[in-house]
């Protein structure tokens, strides 16, 4: 399905009448089985006044990396960057946590809120070099419609 189509079924959810976490999951839930190469879809959250990440609501194989420290990996550098991150091809990075020896490549996006960097969406794909520009111009848009329910 054409990312651009998904944007309607995003805000859908956004409007539901469910808990945060309940709608954060079916965000993970509608990327996973609608895109073929996003294999891992999940949140990471600042972690209260910590320094680490946090995850939260995701979809795909459970992860060993629950707490985050910034700085470290592909998602503790967004936290400290507050820029989008796109790793082709995983190999290729130092600084990187595998999760998966099946993950080849991951996008990691911010979230904002009032300027700040709250959190990220994070997708791991079985697939080398699989994103572009328009996903990162979706994933902003996903993540700008979750920073309203922050
Ligand atoms: N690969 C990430 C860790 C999180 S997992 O992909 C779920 C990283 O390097 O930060």
């Amino acid at each position: 399905m054409p990312l651009e189509n998904l944007k309607p079924e995003v805000e859908s959810i956004i409007n539901q009448s469910s808990t945060k976490d309940e709608k954060l999951k079916s965000i993970c839930e509608l990327l996973e089985s609608n895109i073929d190469y996003y294999n891992w879809v999940g949140f990471y959250f600042k972690n209260g006044d910590k320094n680490e990440l946090k995850l939260g609501p995701y979809v795909g194989e459970p992860t060993d990396h629950i707490i985050i420290p910034f700085g470290k990996g592909i998602c503790g550098q967004v936290a400290e960057s507050n820029a989008n991150f796109v790793v082709p091809d995983v190999k290729a990075q130092d600084n990187y946590i595998a999760c998966s020896i099946t993950v080849k490549a991951e996008i990691v996006i911010p979230i904002f809120v009032n300027g700040q960097n709250l959190g990220q969406i994070d997708i791991d794909s079985n697939t080398v070099d699989p994103f572009t520009k328009a996903d990162e111009e979706f994933l902003e848009f996903v993540c700008a419609k979750v920073a309203t329910i922050l």
